[in-house]
């Protein structure tokens, strides 16, 4: 019998990257597992190759996350695994000449989306499930040029363990994943040119005990022992998957 069979997971921002290979971890662990993304072209490939269940859903609107957490529920009824990976970085810069546009993206995106879909699906978790939130080693960060990004995932984390506390009487757990630097789209997504890109990723591997960056399976499978019941005294915890980088 494989771990996860009969349970159902739910994976936000599931059509690249660490949500994809965390949605492919955990079916090939027997659960059946729903992806969202934005874009429904790049969503419904996604769970064409993964053999997941694709929900077109934008988790910074609140209306999305409601009609997300409403399909679950009728379709379903309850969730076992809740993992909230959507993010992204946003735009680098000073504090000084941060646009509130960029400010009011990645906080909608990564914190108050997180917020809500936590919230939204707080009445379909199964007592017993396991919600896993994607951080970031930059929650305990204080880098230049990138406050919003950085203060997100402090909220994040934040919440998380306030979620822990208030949940664990339903015996709910909730912990959060805080990769460093991870081979997948995101840096590809924050409008660099391809050369810059090039030597950003040669700083950071340099940086690195490790010599390497993480890959999106290395943390898929923290996700998944997170979510299995070899974890199942653990709540309100921050693992660290950095090569080193925080040391
Ligand atoms: N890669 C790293 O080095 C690293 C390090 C630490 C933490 N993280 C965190 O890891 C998480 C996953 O990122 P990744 O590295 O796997 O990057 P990725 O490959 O860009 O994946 C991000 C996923 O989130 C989705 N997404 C973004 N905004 C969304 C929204 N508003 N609603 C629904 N889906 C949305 C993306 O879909 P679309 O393509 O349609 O936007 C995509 O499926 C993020 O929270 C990120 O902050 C990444």
């Amino acid at each position: 019998m494989k771990r996860f069979e009969n349970k159902l997971a739910v994976v936000t921002g599931g059509n690249s990257g660490i949500g994809y290979a965390t949605a492919k971890e955990l079916i090939r662990e027997g659960a059946t597992v729903l992806i969202t993304g934005r874009r429904k072209d790049a969503i419904e490939a996604a769970a064409t190759e993964l053999g997941a269940i694709a929900f077109v859903a934008d988790q910074s609107i609140l209306e999305d996350i409601e009609n997300l957490a409403e399909y679950v529920r009728n379709q379903y009824g309850t969730v076992d695994i809740l993992f909230i990976n959507a993010g992204i970085v946003g735009d680098m810069g000073p504090i000084e000449f941060t646009k509130v546009e960029n400010f009011d993206n990645v906080m909608n995106i990564n914190f108050r989306g997180a917020y809500f879909t936590l919230q939204k699906f707080i009445p379909v978790l199964n007592d017993g499930a396991s919600v896993v939130m994607l951080s970031s080693i930059v929650a305990s960060m204080h880098n230049s040029n990138s406050s919003v990004y950085q203060a997100s995932k402090a909220a994040l984390n934040s919440i998380s363990k306030t979620a822990a506390n208030e949940l664990a009487a339903r015996k709910i757990r909730v912990n959060m994943v805080s990769p460093g630097p991870t081979e997948t789209e995101v840096m590809n997504k924050m409008g660099l040119n391809k050369e810059t890109l090039t030597q950003i990723r040669a700083d950071l591997t340099n940086k690195i005990p490790l010599k390497k960056m993480g890959s999106a399976e290395n943390v898929a499978k923290m996700v998944v022992y997170l979510s299995s019941e070899a974890a199942s005294f653990i709540t309100g915890s921050e693992f660290v998957l950095d090569g080193g980088l925080t040391l």
